[in-house]
C-alpha cells in the first residue's frame, strides 16, 4: 500500500479523534458542566476539584487540542504542497488556513490563561480545605475574580473552536 496514503490516513484519524475530543469536552464542560457548577455553588467546588484535577479533564484537553494541532499543521503541510503561496490565497487555502490559525490560538489561550488559572483556583480550593474553616473574604473575592476570568476566556476559546471547526467543514468547497 502506498506509504503516503497510510500517513494521511493516519494523520487525519488523529486530527479527527482530537478534534472531537478537544472540541467535544469544551462543549460538555461550558454548556452544561459550568452551568450546573455556578448554579449549585458552592456545593459543586468539591465535584469540579475532583473532575478536573482527579479526573484529569485538564489534561484529557491538553493532549486533545496538542494531537489535533499537531495533525492538523502537518495536513495543512502537505495539502498546500509546504504552504505554497498560489494554494493559500485559493478560496479553499485562505479558509483553511484561517480556521487553522484560530485553532492554534485557541490552543495558546487554553495553555497560557485557561490552564494557569485553573491551578491557580484548585490551589486554592486546596488550601481552604487544608486550613478547615470557612474561606476567607480575600479567598472568596479571588475565587470569583477566577472564575469570571475563566467563563469569560473559556467561551472565547471556545467560540474560536467552533469557527475553526465550521471553517473546515466548508473550506474544500469555497470556490467563489
Ligand atoms: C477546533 C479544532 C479543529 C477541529 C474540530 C477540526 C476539524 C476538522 C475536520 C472535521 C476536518 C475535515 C474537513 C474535510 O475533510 O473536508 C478538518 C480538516 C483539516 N484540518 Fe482541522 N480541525 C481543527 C483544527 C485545525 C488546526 C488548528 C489545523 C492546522 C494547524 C487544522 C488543519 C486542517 C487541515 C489542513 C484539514 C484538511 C485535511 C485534508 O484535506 O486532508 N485543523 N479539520
Amino acid at each position: 500500500m502506498n506509504v503516503l496514503l497510510i500517513y494521511l490516513i493516519v494523520l487525519r484519524i488523529v486530527h479527527f479523534v482530537g478534534g472531537t475530543c478537544w472540541l467535544g469536552g469544551a462543549i460538555i464542560f461550558h454548556l452544561f458542566l459550568e452551568p450546573t457548577a455556578k448554579a449549585t455553588a458552592p456545593d459543586s467546588r468539591q465535584f469540579m476539584q475532583y473532575f478536573i484535577v482527579r479526573r484529569h479533564y485538564s489534561m484529557f484537553m491538553g493532549i486533545s487540542s496538542l494531537l489535533t494541532i499537531l495533525s492538523g499543521a502537518l495536513l495543512l503541510w502537505h495539502s498546500s504542497s509546504g504552504l505554497d503561496a498560489n494554494w493559500i490565497t485559493s478560496g479553499p487555502g485562505m479558509v483553511l488556513t484561517f480556521g487553522s490559525m484560530l485553532g492554534i490560538v485557541a490552543l495558546g489561550v487554553g495553555f497560557f490563561i485557561i490552564a494557569p488559572t485553573a491551578q491557580r483556583l484548585m490551589g486554592l480550593a486546596q488550601a481552604i480545605q487544608a486550613a478547615g474553616g470557612p474561606p476567607l473574604p480575600e479567598q472568596v473575592s479571588e475565587i470569583h475574580h477566577l472564575e469570571t476570568k475563566m467563563s469569560k476566556v473559556g467561551w472565547t476559546e471556545f467560540a474560536m473552536m467552533l469557527v475553526s471547526l465550521l471553517t473546515m467543514a466548508v473550506a474544500r468547497y469555497w470556490w467563489f
